[in-house]
């Protein structure tokens, strides 16, 4: 549904990157798809977080992890299992398959434009939303 109404609304309102990432979907799909392990605060403490060999990370440390920048790729492509570590490969599922799709331009704290799909723009949103501690 989502993904009809952004076809036609690149068709209607001309370029994808034209769109703005909606936090507030961001935290609908967490709480889908992420909140049972890094818990519904994304704070680590899902229901499934016990049963896990690795244990989920506190993802609003992120920014505080990282000199206080928040580190949009990082995150994208832990979230779509681009990234190099086992990681989500191990114990965390890899959602590049359902969140897949280069349909909008997010950029980077070093100001270099990286593409992505609009749900994980939207996470990413959601996410850099609720850092603390993170700037200095
Ligand atoms: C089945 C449990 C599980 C689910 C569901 C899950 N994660 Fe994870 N996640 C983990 C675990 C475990 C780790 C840390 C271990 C690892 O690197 O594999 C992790 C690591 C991460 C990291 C890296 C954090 C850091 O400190 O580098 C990010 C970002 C992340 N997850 C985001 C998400 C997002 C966003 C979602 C939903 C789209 C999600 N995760 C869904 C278990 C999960």
């Amino acid at each position: 549904m989502r993904k009809a109404l952004f076809l036609i609304s690149v068709l209607a309102a001309g370029p994808a990157w034209a769109q703005e990432p909606d936090p507030a979907n961001g935290q609908v799909l967490y709480s889908r798809h992420c909140s049972q392990c890094h818990g519904p605060d994304a704070k680590g403490n899902g229901p499934m977080a016990e049963i896990l060999a690795i244990a989920p990370p506190d993802l609003t440390q992120l920014a505080a992890h990282n000199d206080g920048v928040f580190p949009t790729e990082a995150v994208a492509r832990q979230i779509d299992g681009r990234a190099p570590i086992l990681a989500h490969g191990g114990e965390m599922p890899v959602f590049g398959p359902f969140f897949g799709g280069d349909d909008i331009v997010v950029p980077l704290p070093s100001g270099q434009p990286m593409m992505t799909s609009l749900a994980i723009a939207d996470l990413l949103a959601f996410l850099e939303s609720i850092q603390t501690g993170g700037k200095p």
